[in-house]
């Protein structure tokens, strides 16, 4: 031991980009992909969701395919108690019994972004309370933010759900719910595909 020895290299252990491809293949098929605001996506029948340590930026379009790529990021507004509260309730990605999903990718305006980091906070949660009223739809939605408006891509954010279908309603409770406040406003793009888990037939 020399005590130079390279030590591991935080984030490059675990894969860093997780890749949602609109195609004609995949794990999950598509049932609907709804314009909500802005440009809408092609309908493709299925979706694929992957992970991988490095990619090509700017991905390359294709024809009979898209492809949307994010990272799952650090906290940007959440505060200590609602962690907390979180992480109490949260339900992991993969539950057997959850075979609906939602992708959401969503870009916010200009405006949104020329704000202040606290005045993003103060409309994100003091005033839409995003945090707070979502809460209660713990655990039966389970989620997973991805940020990707620093790659380059052609939204901000790449937003997934899980859930089973006994609670699809609930969870056009929770998209109503969000799209009706303050935060939204600052939504220039939003598009909502959703999907079910390919049932693998022995
Ligand atoms: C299941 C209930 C939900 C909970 C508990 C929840 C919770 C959160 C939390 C804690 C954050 C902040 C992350 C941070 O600190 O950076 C966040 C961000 C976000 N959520 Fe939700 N959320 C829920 C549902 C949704 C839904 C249904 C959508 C889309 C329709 C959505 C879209 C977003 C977006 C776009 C952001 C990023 C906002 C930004 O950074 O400007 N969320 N959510």
């Amino acid at each position: 031991m020399t005590g130079l020895e390279p030590g591991p290299v935080p984030r490059f252990h675990v894969a860093m980009f997780r890749t949602f491809r609109g195609g004609q293949s995949g794990g999950w098929r598509v049932t609907s992909i709804s314009p909500v605001t802005g440009e809408p996506l092609p309908f493709m029948p299925a979706l694929s969701v992957t992970d991988s340590d490095a990619i090509a930026l700017p991905l390359v379009p294709s024809r009979n395919a898209w492809r949307l790529v994010g990272v799952p990021s650090s906290l940007r507004y959440t505060e200590r108690p609602e962690k907390q509260q979180l992480v109490a309730v949260q339900a992991e990605l993969g539950r057997l019994e959850a075979t609906c999903a939602a992708l959401i990718p969503i870009r916010k305006s200009q405006a949104w972004w020329e704000l202040t980091q606290e005045e993003r906070r103060r409309i994100f949660e003091d005033k839409s309370h995003h945090i707070a009223s979502s809460l209660r739809f713990l655990p039966a939605i389970a989620r997973q933010l991805y940020h990707c408006r620093d790659l380059g891509e052609p939204f901000d954010f790449l937003t997934w759900f899980e859930f089973a279908p006994a609670h699809a309603s609930l969870f056009e409770e929770l998209v109503a719910m969000l799209r009706r406040t303050e935060e939204w406003t600052y939504v220039e793009r939003e598009v909502d595909v959703r999907v079910v888990r390919e049932m693998l037939s022995a």
